[in-house]
C-alpha cells in the first residue's frame, strides 16, 4: 500500500514541477514514506532519519520529510523529536505536498520553518492521479482501489492513521488497468485494506458496484492481463467473489486471508468478527470453488492474554490450512488502539519470540512440503526478469503467486511461458521451460 502511495506522491510532485531522482546524492529533498503498524517499522524510519543527519551535515540545504502513517500518528511530535525533519504529511494530504515543499524550501537556511499537513479525509482517493511507476519492471503494477479502514481490530493502528474507508470510482480503476495493459503491463494487483468491503455507491445509497463486480470488469479487459488483489478480511470473503474468480482464468489463484490467531478467545479479543469455524468454512469454500488456489495469511504471536493453549490453537490451525506463505509477527502495542487502552501487553517479549519462532518453524516445514508436491507439475509463468542469483536464469510467478526460477532459454520478460517444476526450496520452485 505504501509503495502504491509513493507512486501517487511521485505523480503529484512531478505535476508540481519537481523531478524525481534515484540517489541520495542527487536529492535536495528526501521524502520517507512510513508505516506505523509495528514499532520495529517505526524504529527503522527513526534510524534512517538519524543516518541522514550525516548527509545534512555535508549539505546544509538538504531537507527531510516524513510521509504516511507515522506522520499521521505522531504529527508535530515527530518534528519535535527529530529536529532535522522539516515536513510531515499524512496519507490523505499528499495533494498539498508541492505547496508544503515550497514553504520549506523558501525558508531561510538554518531557520526552524517547517510544514505539516495531517488532516484525514472521508473522500480522498487520488482517483484522478495516474501514479508514476517507481522502480517498475514494466510488467506488474499496483492499483489502489480504496483507502482507509474502519474495522478497528483491537491491536491495529491503521484506522487511526488512514482514516475512514472509501472506495474509488470503478471506471477510473478499469481505465487505469487498461492503460497499463496497453503499455505492456501484464499483471495488476488491486489494493485495499479490506478489498471485500469495496463499495461504489451513487446517489441514494444502494450499492452499485461491489468488489466481485469490480474484479469481473478488470478481468474482462483482456485474458492476457493477470489480476491479483490484497487484502481480504475473512469476515467478508463471499462465495460471489469466489464464483467470479472461478469464471476468469486470468484472476490469480491466490488469496491472502489474514487469520491473526487460531483461538476463538483471541479472535474475539482482537475484534476480528469471525470464529475459527467461520474461517475454516471460508477456506473450504476457496478449495471448493478454486481447487488450485494458494492461500496465504498473517498471524500475530503473543497478543494480550494469549495462553499456551491459544498459541497451540494457532499452530493447529496452521496444520489444518497448510498455508503456502505466511507473514508472521510478534504483537506490538500501538498507542491509541483499543488494546493499548483496555488490554495489558502481558506476554513477555522472550515468550512472544518463542511462540513466533514455533510458528515460523512449522510454517517453513509446511511450505517446503507443499512445494515438494509441486515437483513434476507444469505452470504458466509470467516471466518477470533475471534471477538474482544468476544471469543465466529467469524468474517469474505462476497464478498461485509462487516464484519459479528456470534456465533462460529463449524466454522474454513480460511474456507467458510454460515451466515444469523439477526441484524446490521452501520459498522457490526450480524448473525448466517446456
Ligand atoms: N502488532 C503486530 N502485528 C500487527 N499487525 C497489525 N497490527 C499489528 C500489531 N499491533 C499485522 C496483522 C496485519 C498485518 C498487516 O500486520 O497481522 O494483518
Ligand atoms: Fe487493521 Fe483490522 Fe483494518 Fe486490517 S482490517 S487494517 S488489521 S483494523
Amino acid at each position: 500500500m505504501n509503495f502504491a502511495d509513493s507512486e501517487v506522491v511521485g505523480a503529484i510532485l512531478q505535476k508540481g514541477g519537481y523531478d524525481l531522482c534515484t540517489t541520495l546524492e542527487e536529492a535536495d529533498f528526501v521524502l520517507i514514506n512510513t508505516c506505523a503498524i509495528r514499532d520495529n517499522a517505526e524504529q527503522r524510519v527513526r534510524h534512517r532519519v538519524r543516518e541522514l543527519r550525516a548527509e545534512q551535515g555535508r549539505r546544509r540545504q538538504l531537507r527531510i520529510g516524513i510521509l504516511g502513517c507515522m506522520a499521521e500518528r505522531l504529527q508535530s511530535q515527530l518534528m519535535a523529536e527529530e529536529d532535522n525533519v522539516s515536513l510531515v504529511c499524512g496519507p490523505d494530504a499528499y495533494r498539498r505536498l508541492p505547496e508544503l515543499l515550497q514553504q520549506v524550501r523558501h525558508a531561510s537556511t538554518g531557520s526552524r520553518d517547517r510544514a505539516a499537513a495531517v488532516e484525514l479525509s472521508t473522500t480522498e482517493t487520488y482517483d484522478d492521479i495516474e501514479p508514476v511507476r517507481l522502480g517498475s519492471n514494466g510488467i506488474s503494477a499496483y492499483i489502489s482501489i480504496m483507502r482507509g479502514c474502519q474495522n478497528y481490530c483491537a491491536y491495529c493502528v491503521v484506522p487511526y492513521t488512514r482514516g475512514r474507508e472509501r472506495s474509488r470510482d470503478p471506471q477510473t480503476v478499469v481505465d487505469e488497468a487498461r492503460s497499463l495493459f496497453d503499455r505492456g503491463y501484464r499483471e495488476v494487483t488491486l489494493l485495499g485494506q479490506n478489498v471485500n468491503s469495496y463499495k461504489w455507491v451513487v446517489g441514494s445509497g444502494e450499492c452499485v458496484v461491489g468488489f466481485p463486480e469490480l474484479m469481473d470488469r478488470v478481468a474482462a479487459i483482456d485474458p492476457g492481463l493477470r489480476v491479483r488483489f490484497a487484502t481480504s478480511h475473512p469476515k467478508d470473503l463471499s462465495d460471489e467473489l469466489l464464483r467470479v474468480m472461478a469464471a476468469h482464468g486470468n484472476i490469480c489463484r491466490c488469496i491472502h486471508l489474514p487469520v491473526q490467531s487460531g483461538s476463538n478467545r483471541m479472535l474475539k479479543l482482537m475484534n476480528r468478527k469471525y470464529t475459527v469455524e467461520w474461517y475454516l468454512d471460508r477456506v473450504e469454500a476457496i478449495r471448493r470453488f478454486l481447487p488450485d488456489c494458494s492461500i496465504t495469511t498473517d498471524v500475530i504471536a503473543g497478543f494480550s492474554g494469549e495462553t499456551e493453549e491459544d498459541h497451540q490453537a494457532t499452530l493447529d490451525l496452521f496444520r489444518r490450512v497448510r498455508y503456502d506463505y505466511a507473514y508472521m509477527f510478534k504483537y506490538s502495542l500501538r498507542e491509541g488502539t483499543y488494546a493499548a487502552r483496555h488490554l495489558a501487553d502481558d506476554i513477555a517479549d522472550g515468550e512472544k519470540t518463542r511462540r513466533l519462532n514455533e510458528i515460523i518453524a512449522l510454517q517453513g516445514q509446511i511450505a517446503l512440503e507443499n512445494n515438494r508436491q509441486e515437483v513434476g507439475r507444469e505452470y504458466e509463468v509470467l516471466v518477470e526478469g533475471e534471477s538474482h542469483r544468476s544471469k543465466e536464469r529467469l524468474f517469474g510467478r505462476n497464478s498461485q503467486n509462487k516464484v519459479l526460477v528456470f534456465d533462460r532459454g529463449d524466454a522474454v520478460p513480460g511474456t507467458y511461458r510454460r515451466v515444469r517444476v523439477n526441484d524446490c526450496t521452501a520459498a522457490t520452485l526450480l524448473g525448466e521451460l517446456v
